[in-house]
Parts: structure tokens; sequence; C-alpha cells
């Protein structure tokens, strides 16, 4: 049972002492949070992952991307374990290699490769934290860089002191929303569809944009309506909404505030008077906050449950597993990404964790 499951991984745990670290994701279940030695949001791990003292292992609670981070990141010789190796990300799913890559090769042949008399390159890719490792070796490869929901302003800023413009993939309404923020028209985002040529679009839309978007979407957010934030306003009065910039534009533009789960949560936590929020993001982590806040009034903008299914794939039974295992001088689940792609995808994540909010 589960006080059986919680006494099994505190036993290994106590076992292995400093030997492993346990990180995990704000979205987590709270029966994997409470045996994390750091939980953070995509970007905190991806620090914590380089950080963690002399631990030979990192056992991530998290999604496969953000375990392929770890383990670029990660001192030579130290492992990283995703308990569950069905913990994948659709959305990281959405831009494959080969597509990014056709892509690429047909923005190439439009633009050319000659930088402007200010030296800036004609466009320079940004890859969402959630992709794949071989998306980010693309970046590092190309003069590009990564991003998270909580530095996506820094990065593009960053790359269009570089670039005339960005392609910027998975996830479309991270790309605009940002980019909206930062002042760029909407005319000036064209979304790129890999299965036509020119991605649907023409030449001229192409020619004149800013920011090219990919089709990527978050299947938990993408759930968020501005329906829900208006009977909101309407049930709570004095509502305060906010959401994650994976949620559509009309969302995010209907809502309060938008920001990272880091900048949640920190929003939540400064609150001095007691607040009413209204939260769009994963469930696990608006109810943590609203048991731990209990002050205010916390709850999630979607009346149905809006779990990530998988994040929830990391049960507590995978924990104990591989815990027992490495007690057992076994290491099951490790996550390696070929040292070839992993040199490219440091040069994208470097620059990245060196242009930090
Ligand atoms: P952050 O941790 O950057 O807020 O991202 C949320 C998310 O969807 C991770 O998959
Ligand atoms: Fe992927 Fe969305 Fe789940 Fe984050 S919440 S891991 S983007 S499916």
């Amino acid at each position: 049972d589960a006080a059986d499951l919680h006494a099994r991984i505190r036993a290994a745990k106590a076992a292995l002492g400093d030997r492993v670290v346990i990180l995990g994701h704000f979205y987590q279940r709270d029966e994997v949070v409470q045996h994390a030695d750091f939980l953070g949001d995509s970007f905190q791990l991806a620090n914590a992952a380089q950080t963690v003292p002399n631990a030979e292992t990192i056992v991530f609670c998290g999604v496969h991307f953000m375990a392929e981070t770890a383990d670029i990141l990660a001192r030579p010789g130290q492992d990283v374990i995703l308990p569950n190796l069905a913990a994948g990300c659709s959305m990281a799913d959405m831009a494959d290699e080969d597509s990014v890559e056709e892509c690429w090769a047909q923005l190439e042949e439009l633009y050319g490769t000659e930088a402007d008399a200010e030296g800036r390159v004609p466009i320079i890719p940004v890859t969402y934290m959630n992709s794949s490792a071989a998306l980010k070796a693309f970046c590092g490869r190309h003069g590009g860089i990564v991003c998270t929901s909580s530095n996506a302003e820094t990065v593009l800023e960053w790359a269009f002191e570089r670039g005339q413009r960005v392609l910027f993939f998975p996830d479309q309404h991270l790309g605009r929303n940002t980019a909206k923020k930062m002042g760029v028209p909407l005319e000036r985002m064209p979304m790129w569809n890999p299965r036509k040529p020119l991605g649907g679009n023409t030449a001229d839309d192409l020619t004149d944009a800013r920011v090219v978007l990919w089709h990527g979407f978050c299947s938990v957010h993408k759930r968020f309506t501005v329906e829900q934030v208006e009977k909101a306003r309407a049930d709570r009065p004095g509502v305060r909404v906010i959401v994650h910039p994976e949620c559509p534009m009309p969302v995010v533009d209907a809502a309060d505030e938008a920001g990272s789960t880091d900048y949640i949560r920190k929003a939540v936590a400064a609150a001095i008077e007691p607040t009413t929020f209204a939260i769009g993001t994963e469930i696990n982590m608006v109810n943590r906050l609203a048991a731990e806040y209990p002050q205010h009034e916390i709850f999630c903008l979607d009346p149905v449950v809006c779990p990530c299914s998988t994040m929830y794939r990391i049960h507590p039974g995978y924990l104990a597993w591989v815990l027992e295992e490495l007690v057992a001088e076994r290491k099951p689940n490790v996550i390696r990404v070929p040292e070839r792609v992993a040199a490219d995808a440091r040069v994208a994540l470097d620059r990245m964790l060196a242009a930090k909010p």
C-alpha cells in the first residue's frame, strides 16, 4: 500500500545517502514531491542538475526531455535516471529533427545566409526546453539557443540581437505569447506547417516574418479557455487570474498575468492579503498551492481535472523500484544522450544559462 511504498523509498534513500539526489518538477504528484531533494520549474531543474554536489546519480522525477537535459549538463560520470521511461511529453514529440531540418533548409533558401549591415544573420533557431536533445543540438550547431517559460523573453532578446528573425519551436503558444509581449505584430509571426512546401505560407508572409512559429502545443494548457476566465471573474469578483504562457494567446490576454510554474508559485507566495487565485496550469501544482496557502482561495481554471498524464507516470512505485535497484548496485532507466549530440546541445543550453533572467 501507499504507506509501505513511502517507507521503502525512505529506507532506500537513507541507505544511499548523498550518493543519490532526487530532482522533481512542480507538476509531480505529492506522493513523489515529498521525497524530492530539489523541486523546481524546468529552468531551475536544469540549473540544479549542474550544481548538485557529489551525487553519483540524479533520479529525475519529471519527463524525458528534462532528464535528457540533466544528463547533458551533469558532470562526467554522473548518471541520470528517469523512474518511468514512458514519461514523455506530447509537445516535445511534435517537433522531430527531420522536419525541423527540412524547414530550416527552406528558410535558408528563402533568406539566404548573408548577415545584414548590423551583422545579424538571417535567422536564429530557438527551441523551447520541451524538445528532444537532438533539437537542442540543432540549435547549438546553427547559432541558436534554448529557452524555458521563465526566460523566453530574455532569450528572444538575445536572438534578436544576433538575428533578423527567429524560428521558434515546438510550442506555438509560448512563441506567440512572448513575441506579442515584446511588440511583434501577429502578422509577422506566420506558423510553419511542415506538411506543405513553405509551410503553407507564401514567400511574402515569410519574408516579412520576425518569428516563424512551429505548430506544437501542450495538450494540458490548450484546454484552458477565455470562457473559463470569464466565469472565474463572474463567480469570484476580484479574482486574480494567472496562467502559464503555454496557454493559447486569447487566454493569456484575458488573464491578469502569465508566467512559468515558478512565477505562479512566487506570485501566490508574495500575496499579503487573502486573495482568490484562479490558476491556469497543471492540477497537481494548483492543488499543492491551495494546500500550502490556506489563507488564499486557490482553484484551477479548468473545472474538469487537468493533469499532465505523462508527468503522472512517475508513480511512487517506480521511484521505490529505481532506488532499491541502486541500493542493489544496479542502474535501471539511465538516460544517456550520445556525446556527439550532447556536445552541440550543451552549446545551446550554456547560451541559455548565461542569458538567464
Ligand atoms: P516550466 O517548468 O518552465 O514552468 O514549464 C512547464 C512545463 O510544461 C514543463 O513541461
Ligand atoms: Fe509536456 Fe504539457 Fe506535460 Fe509540460 S504539461 S510535460 S508541456 S504535456
